[in-house]
C-alpha cells in the first residue's frame, strides 16, 4: 500500500496490537521521514517522545494506578473539547463513540465495560510502541496546527510502512504524571499521546469503518 490515496482511503484508528515488537531503527525511519512536514516559518515546534519497554510499562502502569484514585485525571494543558461542544460536533462524537462500543458489543448501560474499553488508552491498547507530542508553553494555536500535520504525517508513513497508529488525545489527562516519568521539563505542553505497531487481525474494534461528512458539507467551491 503505497500510493496516498490508498492510505487515507484504507488507515482507521487500531485498537488492538500484536505483541510483535518495532524496531527502534523503524520507528526513527517513520519519524525522521515525517519531521519533513511543513511547519509555518520552518518553526518545526514538535517534539516526540517515542517510547517502549520498560519505560513505556512504567508510564502505563503509573497512571493505571492514577486512574483508579483519580478518574478523571489532571489538569490538561489543553483542552480536548470546549465545554459544552456544540452541534452537530456533540452528535458526532457520540455517533463515534456508539460505533466503536456496538463493534465492541459494549451497550450502554454497561458503564464498567466501557470504562474499562477507555482505559486501554492508558495501555497503548497493547502497542510495543507509545508516542508522545509536546510543544513548549510559549507557543500557540498555530504551532499546535503544524504538530498535526506532523502527526498525520506519522499515520500516513506507519501505514506505508505495514504498521498502524491510533490518536489518543485521552493522554492530554495525564500531563504532570507523563512529565514525571518521563523526565520531561514543565516548559512543555502534552499535546497528543499515539499508539504505534501491528494490528490484530480479526478483531471487530480494528475494522470500524467511522464515517465521515460528504465533501459538500466541508468545502465550499468558488470562482470556479
Ligand atoms: C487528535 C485525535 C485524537 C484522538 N484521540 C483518541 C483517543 O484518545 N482515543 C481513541 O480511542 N481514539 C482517538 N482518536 C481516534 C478517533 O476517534 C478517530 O480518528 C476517528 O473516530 C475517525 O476514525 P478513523 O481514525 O478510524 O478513521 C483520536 C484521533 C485524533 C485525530
Amino acid at each position: 500500500m503505497n500510493s496516498v490515496r490508498e492510505v487515507l482511503e484504507n488507515r482507521r484508528s487500531v485498537r488492538e496490537y500484536t505483541n510483535q515488537p518495532v524496531s527502534a531503527d523503524l520507528v526513527q525511519e517513520i519519524l525522521s521521514v515525517s519531521g519533513k512536514s511543513a511547519s509555518g516559518s520552518n518553526l518545526q515546534p514538535w517534539k516526540i517522545y517515542a517510547i517502549s519497554g520498560s519505560v513505556k510499562n512504567r508510564l502505563c502502569e503509573t497512571v493505571m494506578q492514577r486512574l483508579a484514585l483519580n478518574p478523571s485525571g489532571e489538569k490538561a494543558d489543553i483542552p480536548i473539547y470546549p465545554k459544552p461542544l456544540p452541534d452537530p460536533f456533540r452528535q458526532r462524537r457520540y455517533d463515534c463513540g456508539e460505533l466503536m462500543y456496538r463493534a465492541l458489543n459494549i451497550p450502554r448501560e454497561d458503564k464498567i465495560q466501557r470504562l474499562m474499553q477507555v482505559a486501554k488508552n492508558f495501555s497503548f491498547f497493547g502497542a510495543p510502541v507509545g508516542l508522545i507530542f509536546t510543544i513548549n508553553r510559549t507557543l500557540c494555536e498555530s504551532q499546535i496546527l503544524d504538530t498535526g500535520i506532523l502527526v498525520q504525517s506519522i499515520m500516513l508513513m506507519a501505514k506505508e510502512q505495514g504498521l498502524d497508529t491510533c490518536a489518543q488525545a485521552s493522554w492530554t489527562l495525564w500531563p504532570q504524571t507523563i512529565r514525571e516519568v518521563l523526565g520531561i521539563d514543565e516548559a512543555e505542553m502534552v499535546l497528543l499521546g499515539m499508539s504505534l505497531g501491528y494490528a490484530k487481525q480479526d478483531e471487530l474494534v480494528n475494522e470500524i469503518k467511522q464515517p465521515r461528512i460528504v465533501m459538500d458539507e466541508y468545502v465550499k467551491m468558488m470562482g470556479f
